[in-house]
């Protein structure tokens, strides 16, 4: 059966309801995001050069998943535009690999690889549908990780070459810029969250890293102007309240919420660091930078799962880490907390500190995800988390939130991780050993909820 073709699953009656969006604008964009490390595969492929996640996953990932072949995106990108389509998205996010158009990170293009980003983008415009393109979503070139990668400051650089590479090459059809997809993850996972108080090497590193991000930031944003007439650009972030495990870990929680949710939106909007931050990466810094790092932007994307609960762990390096969520809190499969009034307050918090027009590029939920014995994927739990997610979107919109569009994670399941395939978060199911793509339930909940949202904007 092609892909997107057949009747939708049966759900049960609560998650045929649709939330309220009675306050979204009329001209709201919906779409879907992806990255290209999740999903491409093709990893040796037309001169590609590895990635740090290609070194990671050969260290054996569980299952000893690899992104070789992904969801072989590489090759079945106009399959998955057609599901696009089908779905009736306007937008789709996705990130270009760096080590694929530039295999060594800088110097020599790689014209296969750009290529294929060209074939993509065509395609997409030709299905109607906005190509939005993050620069960085996480594969580093291996090369320049090892020469320090984001901990020395020639990463600005070798970023900002690569960034005017790619608006050159593109901008004459894409107009939607993303310069970072979570720097605060990338970097408190690569640094912040290891053992050992006393590592101050590894402090230090965290450090460097947020603070050479920042100024890659800017540097980009300014190569992006510079060659894209119209462009309209922004960075994501993965803006979620961080919250005490327990009343004991209310300054844990506090500490962490200025290295999760403020190191990377407060510079890069506000010229500023938090005062706490400011002095760890005095060090690091050089006169001019916060003005280098605040270029004007034209939209802040935010990416929500759950809360943060985080503990304080006198252990880790920042003498915090994440903690476990209360009892009572509902979780996700995985054990992600789910909490859509929180989702409403961050949306609100980010509105308020930021004053950008404000983009939800990610949101979605994890699973194990089987086919039933029809061969149907129902994944009520999904629809269900999306239905209150959107629901709270719209409430944040009601009180006062410049809110301008919402794309699900994922248009299909792919490589999560460092949990490889065994988590799925997309609406499409993917057989892996055969690539076929099925349609979930939540794939046909959403195309009736855009269906929905468009008619009601145009009546
Ligand atoms: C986000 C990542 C994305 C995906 C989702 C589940 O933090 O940006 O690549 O893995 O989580």
């Amino acid at each position: 059966m092609p892909a997107g073709v057949g009747n939708p699953p049966q759900t049960d009656q609560t998650t045929r309801e649709f939330p309220l969006l009675a306050a979204l604008r009329r001209d709201f964009t919906w779409g879907v995001s992806t990255s290209s490390f999740q999903i491409e595969g093709a990893a040796h492929e037309d001169g590609r050069g590895p990635s740090v996640w290609d070194t990671y996953c050969q260290k054996g990932l569980a299952n000893h998943d690899t992104g070789d072949i992904a969801c072989d995106h590489y090759h079945r990108y106009a399959e998955d535009i057609a599901l696009m389509q089908r779905l009736g998205v306007q937008a789709y996010r996705f990130s270009v690999a760096w080590p694929r158009v530039l295999p060594q990170g800088r110097g020599t293009l790689n014209e296969l690889g750009l290529q294929f980003y060209d074939r993509l983008i065509d395609a997409l415009l030709a299905a109607g549908i906005e190509p939005w393109l993050c620069l960085y979503h996480w594969d580093m070139p291996q090369v320049l990780d090892d020469l320090g990668g984001w901990t020395t400051r020639d990463v600005v650089s070798w970023f900002t070459d690569y960034a005017a590479l790619v608006a050159g090459r593109y901008g004459d059809r894409v107009k939607r810029f993303a310069t970072f997809n979570e720097p605060s993850i990338f970097t408190l996972f690569g640094h912040g969250f290891g053992d050992g108080k006393r590592d101050i090497s590894g402090v230090n590193s965290l450090h460097r890293a947020v603070h050479h991000v920042n100024l890659a930031h800017g540097a980009a944003v300014d190569a992006v102007r510079a060659r894209v007439p119209g462009a309209s650009i922004g960075a994501i972030h993965n803006f979620q309240m961080c919250l005490p495990s327990t009343l004991a870990d209310a300054e844990a929680a506090k500490h962490c919420d200025l290295y999760w949710n403020r190191a990377f939106p407060d510079p890069q909007c506000l010229g500023t660091y938090p005062d706490r931050i400011q002095r760890a990466l005095e060090p690091h810094m050089q006169t001019g930078d916060l003005a280098r790092i605040r270029r004007p932007l034209d939209w802040f994307g935010v990416n929500h799962y759950g809360p943060t609960y985080v503990k304080a762990d006198p252990n880790a390096r920042l003498g915090f880490g994440i903690g476990p969520k209360p009892p009572d809190i509902p979780a996700t499969p995985i054990g992600w907390p789910i909490v859509p009034e929180k989702f409403r307050e961050t949306l609100l918090r980010v509105a308020k500190a930021y004053g950008l027009p404000i983009y939800v590029l990610e949101n979605g939920l994890g699973g194990h995800d089987k086919p039933d014995e029809k061969g149907a994927v129902v994944d009520n739990e999904r629809i269900a988390y999306l239905r209150d997610y959107i629901g709270a979107l719209n409430e944040a919109v009601s009180a006062g939130a410049d809110i301008r569009g919402y794309f699900v994670w994922s248009l299909l399941d792919n490589f999560e991780w460092d949990s490889g395939y065994s988590v799925r978060f997309g609406i499409t199911y993917v057989d892996f050993p055969t690539q076929r793509r099925i349609p979930k339930a939540s794939f046909h909940w959403y195309r009736d909820l855009i269906k929905r949202a468009r008619a009601q904007a145009d009546g």
